[in-house]
């Protein structure tokens, strides 16, 4: 049994969620006012709140949200749920944003109001969570992260509000370089969220041309056009009480961007060749490893369609800039690679693992998934070496070197030393003189690599 907080000016919704918590099991009490709540707040020991947004005849929400901050200066662990009308998605997510457990809409549902109480009061969400960083084992504990694998504080972070967020049914917009794991989050936004038991469609935009978009996205009918042989459901359909994952959104051309603003206003669009406008019930994630302000600035990406999908936006942080995942990161791809090759013995040298935090990772978690990957496939040996990496690390795709960018200097030093190696079959007189190194020189560098044997 818990005791409840209810904040609400109307006496009738005070006393009909009294009345459902008490049939619940739960005792409550009332404040009609926030003065009343806060001080009912500093003199009891309460469990939870559940509060309404406004208190005049203002109806911005305003009120509930200094409410909220109030309420989070006087205890910070206490779950609050927030009531909201319904259809103020954005205030619902301010509130999120400010340390609320959850939020339901107004005329609300029994059944859900009780199991958000329930998830809020078990898992003691705020408890956890709002007493500054929680680690990767307590959002575990009340989230699904799936693979997402790391530890690093600019990740906990992100996992954090992701979490937090998930909640919502607000658009979602992952911003992040390349390889960084975009699709991992918007799969765990998916996952964390009421529509979990839903579809979650992704859809390349970059790979749709403007002409395929509307069939592809709206679906069509047989005959709609030419080719048109078979009915076809759009993707929009399939994601109905789901998620919808637009990826690559920067690299959607000017005319279907036109077309996305229109399905994203009202959730329906008309089915190509049928004169029937359907309705669907979608949450929107995108994701782009482009500089979509920039692309705004240009014009060359809808500042509308931008508002409309970035109520929240996160940021996936580059490896570089979490490099104590690196070690976490390889481990996990090893152990995943052992039972995939029945190579149990596979093991990370311990000479390799600050040499892979050195690495220039400007592929990001994919590259060093790739370079871990091919280095098993190569090596014949399970204990991998600095010099199994290295070697492999002069086939990989490269992209960041055609790009202009220069490796570290210790990555330059092995390339080197590893060619001259292979070109001089491992004399080391000869290494040691095509380099302009002393044999000893020579000698300190093999050891400190790895490159040995
Ligand atoms: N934190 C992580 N833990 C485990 N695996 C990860 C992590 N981040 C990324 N990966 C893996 O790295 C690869 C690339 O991730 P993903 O496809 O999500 O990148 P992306 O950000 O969408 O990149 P792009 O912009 O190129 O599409 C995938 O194989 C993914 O499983
Ligand atoms: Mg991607």
């Amino acid at each position: 049994m818990a005791k409840i907080l209810i904040i609400d000016d109307d006496p009738a919704i005070c006393a009909s969620l009294a009345l459902l918590l008490k049939q619940a099991g739960h005792e409550s009490c009332k404040a009609l006012t926030p003065p009343a709540a806060l001080k009912i707040l500093s003199d009891e020991a309460l469990d939870l709140v559940i509060m309404d947004m406004n208190y005049s005849r203002e109806t911005s929400g305003s009120e509930g949200l200094k409410l909220l901050d109030d309420i989070r200066s006087i205890t910070q662990t206490i779950p609050v749920i927030l009531i909201t009308a319904w259809g103020t998605i954005d205030l619902a997510v301010k509130g999120m944003r400010a340390g609320a457990s959850d939020f339901i809409n107004k005329p609300w549902d029994n059944k859900q109001l009780l199991r958000s109480l329930q998830t809020a009061l078990n898992l003691g969400i705020q408890s956890k969570l709002s007493s500054g960083s929680p680690s990767r084992t307590e959002l575990d504990e009340v989230y699904d992260f799936g693979e997402i694998v790391g530890e690093d504080p600019q990740l906990l972070k992100l996992l954090e509000t992701v979490g937090r967020v998930s909640a919502t049914d607000a658009s979602a917009l992952i911003l992040g370089e390349s390889g960084t794991g975009k699709e991992l989050i918007a799969e765990a936004i998916h996952a964390n969220s009421n529509r979990r038991d839903g579809p979650f469609i992704k859809v390349n935009l970059g790979g749709i041309s403007s002409s395929l978009f509307e069939s592809e996205m709206f679906g069509h009918k047989r005959g709609a056009f030419t080719d048109a042989k078979y009915d076809r459901i759009g993707r929009f359909e399939k994601a109905h009480k789901g998620t919808i994952f637009l990826d690559e959104i920067g690299d959607l051309n000017r005319s279907s961007q036109i077309k996305l603003m229109r399905v994203l206003q009202d959730c329906s669009f008309e089915v190509l060749g049928s004169s029937q406008t359907k309705r669907v019930d979608f949450r929107v994630i995108a994701a782009t490893n482009r500089d979509l302000d920039a692309l705004v600035s240009t014009g060359e990406f809808r500042e509308d369609l931008f508002y409309r999908i970035n109520l929240i936006t996160v940021h996936v942080p580059a490896l570089k800039d979490r490099k104590g995942d690196i070690p976490r990161l390889a481990q996990y791809y090893i152990e995943k690679l052992k039972s995939i090759y029945n190579r149990p013995g596979l093991q990370l040298d311990s000479a390799a693992i600050p040499w892979l935090q050195n690495l220039n990772w400007t592929g990001n978690v994919r590259e060093l998934k790739n370079l871990v990957e091919r280095t098993v496939l190569v090596s014949s040996n399970d204990h991998l070496k600095v010099k199994d990496f290295a070697s492999q690390l002069q086939h990989s795709p490269q992209e960041h070197r055609d790009q202009g960018q220069l490796g570290t200097i210790e990555e330059m030093e092995i390339s080197m030393i590893h060619k001259a190696m292979l070109l001089h079959d491992k004399n080391i007189s000869k290494v040691a003189e095509s380099l302009g190194l002393s044999r000893a020189a020579l000698y300190r560098r093999l050891e400190k690599y790895g490159l040995g044997e």
